[in-house]
């Protein structure tokens, strides 16, 4: 499987081995042979917050099937499947009335990525509307955490990365279609600003109390070009994959040239919001 055609930077090789996996008990048998072979594994959601190397990826890559994208409300909570992508759940909300997620509009991941990641936007995290969640253990042990277990940081939480997310439960509130779309449109216009085209979103975390894009603007480097990849003029800290063709290390180039040139120009060290995969120096 071409990972390339998996991301949404549109970049990658390919992975050595690749399953969908549709259940729990297929996950914990997929889990259990792995363990046998002693493989490493990646777990594949949208693919909108990664980089993926250029070569074959050793290894296993699981993705979670259509039986995991399944929302269920029961009582006061949504039940949200880790294979749902934000983009379902908000059409879910808009259909049902339910509010409280609108501000991850224009987030393209799934459930599992993006609570791993504690996705949102400035001031606002996926991590004030979760209850709980379950999920696989690397020993293929279902695990079910209440949100007060979890350590969610900006951009991050302590969920390791070959833990599994199967299920969130969300608490979201009634509401009417007018606050939601009122909401939405908030959150769309904040999105309309950032820059089309291949990429994995922002690139860098933005240091306390500052900007990555105004520190990577400032350092000269918008619209700075390496191979297919490109700063883009728009918003600094987003890459663009400029034609569908550049390379991971088109972007590890650029990647390099920002941290070196922020680091001189404003002596703060940029750290990596995307996640890697494979092997970058
Ligand atoms: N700015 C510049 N030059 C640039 C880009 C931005 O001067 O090239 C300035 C803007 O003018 C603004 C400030 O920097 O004054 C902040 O920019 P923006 O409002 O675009 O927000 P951001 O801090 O760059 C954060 C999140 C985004 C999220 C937006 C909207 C991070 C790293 N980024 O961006 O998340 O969409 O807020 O809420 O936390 C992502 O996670 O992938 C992502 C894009």
């Amino acid at each position: 499987m071409e990972l390339k055609n998996l991301t949404t930077f549109h970049i990658g090789g390919r992975a050595q081995h690749f399953y969908i996996v549709n259940s729990i008990v297929e996950l914990q048998e997929r889990l259990e042979y792995i363990r046998a072979k002693k493989m490493k594994y990646y777990v594949l959601g949208s693919g909108s917050n990664i980089l993926v190397h250029d070569q074959t990826l050793k290894g296993v890559v699981i993705k979670l099937g259509p039986g995991f994208a399944k929302i269920q409300k029961k009582g006061n909570s949504l039940f949200v499947g880790g294979a749902v992508t934000i983009p379902k759940l908000l059409s879910y909300c808009r259909a049902n009335n339910l509010a409280g997620a609108e501000f991850l509009w224009g987030i393209p991941g799934t459930m599992g990525g993006a609570v791993k990641g504690n996705a949102g936007t400035k001031d606002k995290s996926i991590s004030r509307i979760i209850k709980s969640l379950t999920g696989i253990s690397g020993l293929g042990k279902i695990e079910r955490f209440p949100v007060e277990k979890i350590l969610f940081t900006y951009r991050g939480s302590n969920i390791g990365d070959i833990f599994i997310i199967t299920e969130v439960e969300l608490a979201l509130h009634k509401s009417s279609k007018r606050v939601i779309s009122t909401n939405t449109n908030k959150y769309r216009q904040l999105r309309d600003q950032q820059p089309k085209g291949y990429s994995a979103g922002c690139i860098f975390k933005n240091p306390s109390g500052q900007s990555a894009g105004a520190l990577i603007e400032f350092a000269g480097l918008k619209g700075r070009i390496s191979g297919g990849a490109v700063v883009s003029p728009k918003h600094a800290n987003f890459i663009i994959n400029r034609n569908g063709r550049a390379k991971a290390k088109d972007v590890w180039e650029l990647i390099n040239l920002i941290r070196r040139t922020v680091e001189q120009t404003s002596d703060i060290k940029l750290e990596l919001e995307i996640k890697t995969w494979g092997e970058f120096k």
